[in-house]
This record gives structure tokens, sequence and C-alpha cells, in this order.
């Protein structure tokens, strides 16, 4: 397993199991597997309604097998609708129970979008809170405490851009050690990698191998497949791998985090088997040749009618 380091002498595995979309029955099975496999490194959401079943698959593998919980990394992400103060330690709670552990390494705020408490997902305008009704800051502060409290050891962020990250580096007195955002050739993001390699800010690269099993409504038409193109699968031929393996390298090789998501014991395997590969340079020169800015996971979602997110908010710079 390769590690990086974190916050100067911490130590988090390089690749993690990605659980987004692991469906009920499946979730515990795979991460079951993942920890039989050695994956040391597993990322959550409470969004991702299956944090429950992944507690009991951890609990069995640190009461039974052969780890202890400090050699575990397990990451949550606080959801939309506990932003304001007073339910982020509540959130937080939820999510230890469910995950049947004490404290999780690394909290992550999931978006920088505001639900109204109590709303998984608005259905009408007004359960959306405005972009400025809740500071950063304010639920940063929060999750600070959480740090001192012992219930989270580092805390960070998902899908800032560049501008949302410098403000909150700037305020912050505990400073976010990871921002969790989507990477894969076709979306580099060269110019957040450069800032957070100045910044000791790890990225973590989402939807690594193009997030294929999203449902139908959460895709646009005619995506284009990372896995099936022509340039991965000549490497992936080339050099005896699969097309996963390849783009796993790739994220590897620019030395982000990369969590792959499956529920499939060959998948699991083959995955980890990439924090091994190291792609020669003409290689990785073609991968980057791929870039066209096209990200799969774009927040349309939360740009519904009335709503006061835009997509191009989400990402632009202010
Ligand atoms: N912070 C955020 O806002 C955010 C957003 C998106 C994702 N994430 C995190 O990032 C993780 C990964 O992203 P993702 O789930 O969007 O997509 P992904 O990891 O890019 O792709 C998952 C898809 O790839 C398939 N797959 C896995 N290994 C494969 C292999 N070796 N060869 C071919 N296909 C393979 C999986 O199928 P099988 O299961 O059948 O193997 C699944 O259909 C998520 O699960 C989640 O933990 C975070």
């Amino acid at each position: 397993m390769k590690f990086y380091t974190i916050a100067e002498n911490e130590r988090i595995p390089a690749l993690g199991l990605g659980t987004w979309k692991s469906n009920k029955g499946d979730a515990g099975k795979a991460v079951a597997e993942a920890l039989d496999i050695g994956y040391r490194h597993i990322d959550c959401a409470p969004i991702y309604m299956n944090e429950k079943e992944i507690g009991t698959a951890i609990n069995a593998a640190l009461t039974d097998g052969p780890m202890r919980r400090d050699e575990l990394w397990i990451t949550s992400k606080l959801w939309n609708n506990a932003h304001p103060k007073k339910y982020v330690q509540t959130a937080l709670e939820t999510t230890l129970r469910e995950l049947q552990v004490d404290y999780l390494d690394l909290f992550l705020i999931h978006w920088p979008v505001h639900f109204r408490p109590g709303c998984l997902f608005p259905q009408k305008p007004e359960e959306f809170l405005a972009p400025d009704e809740v500071p950063v800051m304010e639920t940063w502060q929060a999750m600070e405490k959480l740090v001192k409290k012992g219930m989270c050891r580092y805390i960070g962020v998902c899908n800032f851009n560049i501008s949302r990250l410098n403000d909150l580096k700037q305020q912050a007195y505990i400073q976010p050690v990871i921002n969790q955002i989507e990477l894969h050739p076709y979306l580099q993001q060269q110019d957040m990698l450069d800032y957070c390699r100045e910044n000791n800010i790890l990225l973590t690269a989402y939807s690594p191998l193009g997030s294929t099993d999203r449902p139908a409504p959460l895709k646009k038409e005619n995506e284009p497949s990372l896995l099936d193109h022509p340039v991965i699968v000549e490497i992936a031929e080339k050099n005896n791998l699969s097309p996963g393996q390849v783009l796993l390298a790739w994220a590897l090789s620019r030395g982000t985090v990369v969590i792959p998501k499956s529920v499939q014991p060959e998948h699991l395997r083959e995955n980890f088997a990439a924090t091994d590969i190291a792609l020669g340079g003409e290689d990785l020169r073609a991968v980057n040749g791929l870039e066209r800015a096209y990200r799969f996971v774009d927040g349309g979602f939360f740009q519904t009618p009335g709503s006061p997110y835009t997509v191009a908010g989400i990402w632009g710079d202010k």
C-alpha cells in the first residue's frame, strides 16, 4: 500500500474505497472484501445511505480481523442540511453511531451548498438556504470544535474551488488538509493541483473511473467514456493492465489520493493493485493529452427551478 504524508507527520493510504451508489446488501460485503484484500481507507457519507451497513462490516473486521482502528482511515462528510453550527455535531454523532466508531479520521464539508435542516434533498426552492445564509466559517468553526473534542482527527472540504479554499485557509484556525474533487484525465484541474501543492492541501480524486454507475437522471446524454477511450485501452493492453488500473495509476502519479468505488471482488482487487503500478513517461503524457474540461458530477442536481445555486456559481471563481 502506498501512503501520502498529511499534516506533516500523518500517513493517509493513497487509495481508498468509494462507497457512493454501493447499494444495500452490497456495500457491507464490498467493505468486508476490501479490508480483506488490504484496503485501509474507506470513503463514506451519510447521503450515500449505507453508513449503517458499512459500520457493521467495519466493526466485524475490527473485532475479528487483523487490523486495529488506528490502522484504518475512515472519511465521512457533513451533508448540506447540517451546515448551521447547531447541527454540525449532531450530524457527526449520527455518522459515528452508524459507522460504529468513536472518531473519524477525516470529516469533510460535502458541498458548498446549503439546504434547510431536516431536508434531505430540496423538492421546492424554499428548501434551499441561500449561499450567504450560512457563512462557511460558521460551519468550519463548529467542525474545529469536533477536532478538539476528539470526534474527528482532521477536517477538510469537497467541491471547493480555489477561491473558496483560499478564503477558508485565511480564516481557519485548524487548516483544511484535503479538498475532495472530481479528477480524471478529462478533468485534470492542474491549477487546483498547483494551488494545493503550494498550500499543503492534498487532493482526493473522486469519480476517477468516470462514475459509470450513476443513475440515468444524474447522467448527461452521450457522456464520454473514460474506460473505453482508445488511448487508455491501448496503454492498458501494452502494459498488460486493465483500463481502470491505467486511470488509477495515472491519478496516483500526480500525488492525488484516489477513491474508486466498486462492489465487485475482481474490480476491488484490480483497483487495489494499481498502487504498485508506475506508468512510463510516454504513457503519462498520452493520458495528460486527454483533458477536455468534462465533469461527470457537475452539481446540476442543485440547479433546480428556483434554486439559488447554479453550476457556474458552484465551480466559478466566485
Ligand atoms: N465528495 C463528493 O462530492 C463526491 C462525488 C462523487 C464521488 N465521491 C466519492 O468518490 C467515489 C468514487 O467515485 P464514483 O463512485 O462517482 O465513480 P468511479 O469510482 O469513477 O466509478 C465507479 C464505477 O466504476 C466501476 N468500476 C470499479 N472498478 C472498475 C474497474 N476496475 N474496471 C471497470 N469498472 C470499474 C464500478 O462498478 P462495480 O461497482 O460494478 O465495480 C462503478 O460502476 C464515490 O463512490 C464516493 O465515495 C465523492
